[in-house]
């Protein structure tokens, strides 16, 4: 075994000086050769694991592909210039790695609070110093995950989540939680004032994401303006909306075209069969009228075109094809403030509140002409704002009582499991919710935070 392991090293040794173009002048010749390693390690454990040459070649040309990602190899010719290898995360991780700084930071924490308890137990310091190094060992770009993220350590990248959200009354919700609720911390993002004697600026407001923006529309204060978070606040842009638009009656949705627009419908409660679209620079009425009344229904995507569902405590659901929109399946509940979201096949509904007033927790899944039961949250919610990544989604909505934010895992056709990852004290409608750095605008907070 052993002759066969050595051998097998000076074989990769003859290949891999093969794949290397030009590694001794490569300015990140030190992450290169890193990265070439862990896939020397992959390609051994790989070989070891064969009885046939059919899977030696199969080894061989995983390594080879491994390598060639690796910065300084086939694809990365200049190092981490314009090179995506999640390895060059690792160049300098304190300045490049949002993450890593985060993984830092709370093994940090940790150690203050396991040494807070100790007292004058110098035997404690020494076991919360133990426990430090472990975690941060962990972290990504350290010895436990020399390549960052993903780790196969069991440390989990977990994605982060800014929130922003002003009521009615006075609450500003303004903070980042991770998708796993463990870490949540307040932010201050500076709210253009409101115009408005009763209103304040976000109320009853709709975001959508174009091209990396995050960009927001009317609401009561005004609903026509459309603004954008510019770095750590929000800022009016020129352009207005042709027609007005309010979240408690309207739908809001990212369109994927050439180019992607944010589609914005039935918010004008006295003109409920108009869309409008926006490509980032200005605002266009669509020349196609909803055939129904979808007040406070919500809209989303089906196969990359947009889908109206329900509203005016009525089911109907129709998609905007490029003839114009066509009737699709009844919703299976007649309900108001549901939300909806696509889920790469198919699209599901979250929530809703029915005539009577009853809210769900209840997961629709629209696919294949057809709605299915696709299972339940932990609380009854609406008014909501959801992401969807591959194995699951966030939804951050109002419940019966308060905000409550769930991380749903999804496995294609329903909702396998759920947790809360945040909560709220008080109600606070359509929150803007994207996805960003655990350590974003946290300088912000330093001159004033919303009390948490
Ligand atoms: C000191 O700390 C260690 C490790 O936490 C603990 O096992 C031990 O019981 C402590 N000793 C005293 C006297 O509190
Ligand atoms: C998803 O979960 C449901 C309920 O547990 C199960 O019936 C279904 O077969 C699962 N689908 C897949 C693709 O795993």
């Amino acid at each position: 075994m052993i002759i066969r392991f050595l051998l097998l090293l000076d074989i990769i040794q003859g290949l891999t000086s093969n794949f290397a173009l030009n590694i001794r002048e490569c300015p990140d010749k030190d992450l290169g050769e890193a990265c070439a390693a862990q896939c020397r390690l992959e390609y051994v454990s790989c070989r070891l694991g064969c009885s046939d040459s059919f899977c030696d070649t199969e080894c061989l040309n995983a390594y080879s592909a491994c390598v060639d990602t690796c910065p300084c190899y086939h694809d990365c010719p200049s190092g981490c210039e314009d090179c995506w290898h999640p390895i060059c995360q690792c160049k300098d991780p304190e300045t490049t790695s949002p993450i890593y700084r985060q993984c830092k930071s709370e093994a940090q924490t940790g150690l203050n609070l396991c040494m807070n308890d100790c007292q004058t137990n110098s035997t404690c310091f020494d076991s919360c110093h133990e426990t430090f190094k472990r975690n941060f060992n962990r972290c990504p770009c350290m010895s436990g995950c020399p390549n960052g993220c993903p780790c196969s350590n069991g440390y989990v990248c977990e994605r982060f989540f800014t929130v922003i959200c002003q009521n009615r009354n006075d609450l500003t919700l303004n903070y980042i939680v991770s998708g796993s609720g463990h870490f949540k911390e307040n932010r201050y993002y500076s709210i253009p004032e409101s115009r408005d004697e009763f209103y304040q600026y976000l109320d009853i407001v709709g975001s959508a994401a174009l091209n990396g923006e995050i960009y927001i529309f009317g609401g009561n204060e005004d609903r026509y303006k459309i603004s954008r978070v510019q770095d750590c606040g929000i800022v009016e842009l020129a352009a207005r909306l042709v027609t007005e638009w309010n979240h408690h009656y309207g739908g809001i949705v990212t369109v994927p075209s050439s180019p992607d627009e944010i589609l914005l419908c039935f918010g004008d409660e006295n003109d409920i069969t108009t869309c409008e679209e926006f490509d980032g620079e200005a605002v266009r009425k669509n020349p196609f009228s909803l055939r129904h009344n979808h007040i406070a229904g919500c809209l989303a995507t089906f196969d990359s075109f947009a889908i109206a569902i329900s509203g005016n405590f009525d089911r109907k659901v129709e998609v905007l094809g490029l003839g114009g929109w066509r009737d699709e399946s009844d919703h299976p509940r007649a309900s108001q403030a549901l939300g909806c979201l696509s889920v790469g096949r198919g699209t599901i509904t979250i929530g809703g509140y029915d005539v009577d007033g009853g809210t769900t927790n209840e997961v629709f899944h629209f696919n294949n002409g057809v709605w299915s039961n696709a299972g339940f949250l932990i609380e009854p919610s609406f008014h909501s704002t959801s992401l969807f990544f591959d194995s699951y989604f966030v939804s951050f909505g109002r419940g019966p009582s308060f905000n409550v934010a769930e991380r749903a895992q999804w496995n294609g056709t329903f909702v396998t499991s759920s947790e809360i990852i945040s909560t709220d004290s008080e109600d606070c409608d359509y929150p803007i919710v994207f996805e960003s750095a655990p350590d974003a605008c946290s300088q912000s907070c330093d001159q004033f935070c919303f009390p948490q």
